[in-house]
């Protein structure tokens, strides 16, 4: 999808779990006067897709289709009208994540990027980095989601398919050092977007 029309600014917040997306993605939501958003939604591919990760029954394919469907209902009923109207949206997680996860689990990446091709191109992606180890640490203090990801194996997978990701994607892609504090972290969040996307 071309971003023709659409005056808002698209920014998404990427990483494997317990990297700090949502503490980031918030923060910076708040510093540009942005609308937070996340996925998985609560829509009904995205309520199956929560119970679809916590059971061992489905396939990555089935796993990836209710993601890119929920993703093109958020588009259409949450993005694309405040970009419409020019806001700043900022998405805590979005099409990255499917083509990290799904891919780890075994889907084919060049069919979850064709699946995902409609999803309108963010203007800028942070991928915040940590080390698996560091990630799982934060996760267990936080209290692990019983799901087919949060567990150590994995998600050394899902990091280095993170790190992979600038090869992959034409767009916008900044990684920042997630292992700091969350201060920190924002600073460079709001200085890199503010040079990217020409913001005061
Ligand atoms: P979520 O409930 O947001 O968990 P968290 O708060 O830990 O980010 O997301 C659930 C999981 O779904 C998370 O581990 C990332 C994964 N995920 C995918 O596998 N594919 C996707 O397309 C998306 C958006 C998330």
């Amino acid at each position: 999808m071309r971003r023709k029309d659409l005056p808002g600014r698209f920014i998404v917040v990427e990483g494997a779990d317990g990297s700090g997306t949502t503490t980031q993605a918030r923060k910076l939501a708040d510093a540009l006067d942005g609308f937070y958003t996340a996925e998985p939604t609560d829509s009904k591919p995205g309520t199956k897709v929560e119970e679809m990760i916590s059971s061992e029954d489905y396939s990555p394919e089935a796993i990836a289709l209710n993601f890119a469907a929920d993703r093109m209902i958020h588009l259409e009923e949450e993005v694309l009208p405040r970009l419409r109207n020019g806001e700043t949206v900022i998405c805590d997680r979005y099409l990255h994540s499917s083509l990290v996860y799904q891919s780890a689990l075994g889907a084919e990446t060049r069919w979850i990027e064709t699946l995902n091709e409609p999803a309108l191109k963010p203007d800028l992606t942070f991928v915040l980095d940590v080390e698996a180890e560091t990630g799982m640490k934060r996760v267990e203090k936080r209290g692990k989601d019983e799901n087919i990801f949060e567990n150590l194996s994995f998600q050394q997978e899902v990091v280095t398919r993170y790190r992979d990701l600038e090869d992959l994607i034409e767009n916008e892609i900044s990684v920042i050092d997630g292992s700091r504090n969350p201060k920190d972290i924002h600073e460079e969040i709001v200085s890199k977007t503010k040079e990217v996307l020409d913001l005061p």
